[in-house]
């Protein structure tokens, strides 16, 4: 994989919780989406075992952002892909955020 030009990098959370709960499908639609918008040479993804966040899975990371996302489905992956490419993020499924220094919690909705 040539990474020249690549300007995101996304992780696919496919641990077991996640898996269970669709991530397979969110998987799917991610990439999917990436390819049918021309995504590829912009877009990597990466499949990943647990990110220690199951409760809140699937996972998705985003980097360089450092921004997570939580309860992801087919759609709000779709989504995703769709403000990544706008250099926007998805904040209704936003769960921790980096600032630079270190990640926090995006909301103080404690879920
Ligand atoms: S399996 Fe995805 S965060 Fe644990």
């Amino acid at each position: 994989m040539e990474l020249n030009g690549v300007n995101q990098h996304v992780m696919l959370c496919n641990g077991k919780s996640c898996t269970k709960n669709g991530a397979d499908e969110v998987t799917e639609a991610i990439r999917n989406e990436i390819k049918s918008l021309g995504l590829a040479q912009k877009i990597h993804t990466t499949k990943t075992l647990c990110n220690g966040q199951c409760k809140r899975g699937p996972t998705v990371i985003a980097y360089p952002e450092g921004v997570w996302y939580k309860h992801m489905t087919a759609d709000s992956g779709r989504q995703l892909v769709q403000r990544l490419q706008k250099e926007e993020q998805l904040d209704e499924h936003i769960s921790y955020t980096h600032n630079g220094t270190s990640f926090h919690p995006y909301n103080d909705q404690g879920e």
